[in-house]
């Protein structure tokens, strides 16, 4: 097989660059270690940029997020039972958030794909990348017993964290920078009315508790556990008990409980690797970086290395000029690493920190006190969790 660009990985980074280069009139072929219901399944974040929902829109696939999604103008913050609110319009001069579940988004990705009778290969076995630094590279996978191998110009690795195309890079040119945090997020997703018509972020000496949505009849709600814990730890009464107990009294009181149809722990962790390109092999998304959830920048870390990869390529397919290729992986290194701090810094405020002494408590309570009597520091929030330019 040939095609133009070989993208490894059928999450929303591989699937969102194939759906915009299609538009562009130049072919790729995904290849998913996956089946798509499997892929499918995983719950993951929901808060999308501006720019994000921009590139959707793009990318003609905005529609069920702009009919489904919400508009999310300003969240809470409760320190130890009493709330303040961040006016994302204010701040950001009038920007805000969509509030649209990332299973959602991959869902209206695969359907695009399926209009344009885009390529993209499912349970793709033993996916394997070669001659990555010649003008020739290929990919080969295994399907069933049969092995095929795909020409191509560039190889894309959106492959995730645990994928194999950051592994292709030498260890001699690769440098990957890692913080790992002391605790996990306990999440939950129940089909109940969500507590509140915007996200409380909560801080509270029983650890951090998030209040989110995916709907107005689906809430996502986490609480802050030891990496020790499991989920066979947490019955739901329980689970439910101590995110009340990190909740405003009032909050607590009118939230609506219920069985939980997805519950999972995930470990908090800040990850980059270097360089975000090798040869022809461009990394994006998971494969090169991961941040904590707490600043929700995941998706859209992901987002803009695709928007600087998309670009890139229409540059070189259509002009001859390959000067965003040669510039993609400072430049989206650049906007990673503000993403890594904002998720850091809002890591920081807002968790228990077990090795903590009193006074790290007092900064982190300044921090806090600072944040709601800064106009400045709030502008700062504001532009960071609404998106920074591309
Ligand atoms: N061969 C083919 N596909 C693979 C391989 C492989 N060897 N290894 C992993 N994959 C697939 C995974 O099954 C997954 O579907 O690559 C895909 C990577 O998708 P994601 O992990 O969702 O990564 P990405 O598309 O970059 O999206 C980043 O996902 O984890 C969230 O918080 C993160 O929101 C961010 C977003
Ligand atoms: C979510 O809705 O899952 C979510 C929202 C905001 C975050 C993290 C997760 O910061």
């Amino acid at each position: 097989m040939k095609t133009q660009v070989c993208i490894v990985g059928g999450g929303p980074s591989g699937l969102m660059l194939s759906q915009l280069l299609h538009l562009k009139g130049i072919d790729t072929i995904v290849l998913e270690k996956h089946s798509r219901e499997y892929v499918l399944s995983r719950i993951r974040a929901g808060v999308l940029e501006h720019g994000f929902a921009e590139l959707m829109r793009e990318a003609e696939c905005g529609e069920r997020m702009d009919r489904e999604g919400e508009i999310h103008e300003g969240f809470l913050v409760s320190d130890n039972g009493a709330m303040r609110r961040v006016d994302l319009h204010k701040y950001s001069g009038g920007s805000s958030v969509v509030v649209y579940g990332q299973t959602e988004l991959t869902r209206d990705l695969y359907d695009a794909r399926d209009r344009m009778n885009g390529k993209v290969v499912h349970n793709a076995e033993d996916v394997a990348l070669h001659d990555l630094d010649t003008d020739k590279p290929y990919v080969t996978y295994r399907a069933g017993d049969e092995v095929i191998r795909i020409d191509c110009d560039y190889v894309i690795g959106a492959d995730g964290f645990h994928g194999v195309s950051r592994k292709a890079i030498p260890k001699d040119v690769l440098r990957e920078y890692e913080r790992v945090y002391p605790f996990g997020w306990l999440g939950v997703l129940s089909r109940t009315k969500p507590v509140s018509p915007e996200l409380i972020y909560a801080r509270h000496e029983r650890g951090f508790a998030l209040c989110s949505l995916r709907s107005q009849v689906l809430s996502r709600y986490y609480i802050q556990v030891p990496l020790t814990d499991t989920v066979g730890d947490w019955s739901d009464d329980a689970f439910w008990a101590e995110l009340k107990s990190r909740l405003p009294d009032e909050v607590a009181a009118r939230m609506v409980t219920g069985p939980s149809i997805e519950k999972s722990i995930a470990p908090l962790r800040s990850f980059v690797a270097e360089p975000m390109r090798w040869g022809n092999l461009f990394l994006a998304g998971d494969a090169a970086h991961i941040v904590p959830p707490t600043g929700a920048r995941g998706l859209n870390s992901a987002a803009s290395d695709i928007y600087y990869l998309y670009h890139a390529m229409v540059d070189h397919y259509a002009k001859g000029d390959d000067s965003g290729l040669e510039s993609y992986s400072a430049k989206a290194l650049a906007r990673v690493w503000k993403a890594q701090r904002f998720s850091w810094w809002m890591t920081m405020l807002l968790h228990t920190f077990p090795d903590s002494i009193p006074y790290d408590n007092k900064l982190q309570q300044t921090d806090l006190d600072y944040l709601f009597s800064s106009e400045a520091a709030l502008a700062s929030l504001a532009e960071n969790y609404v998106g920074l330019p591309f």
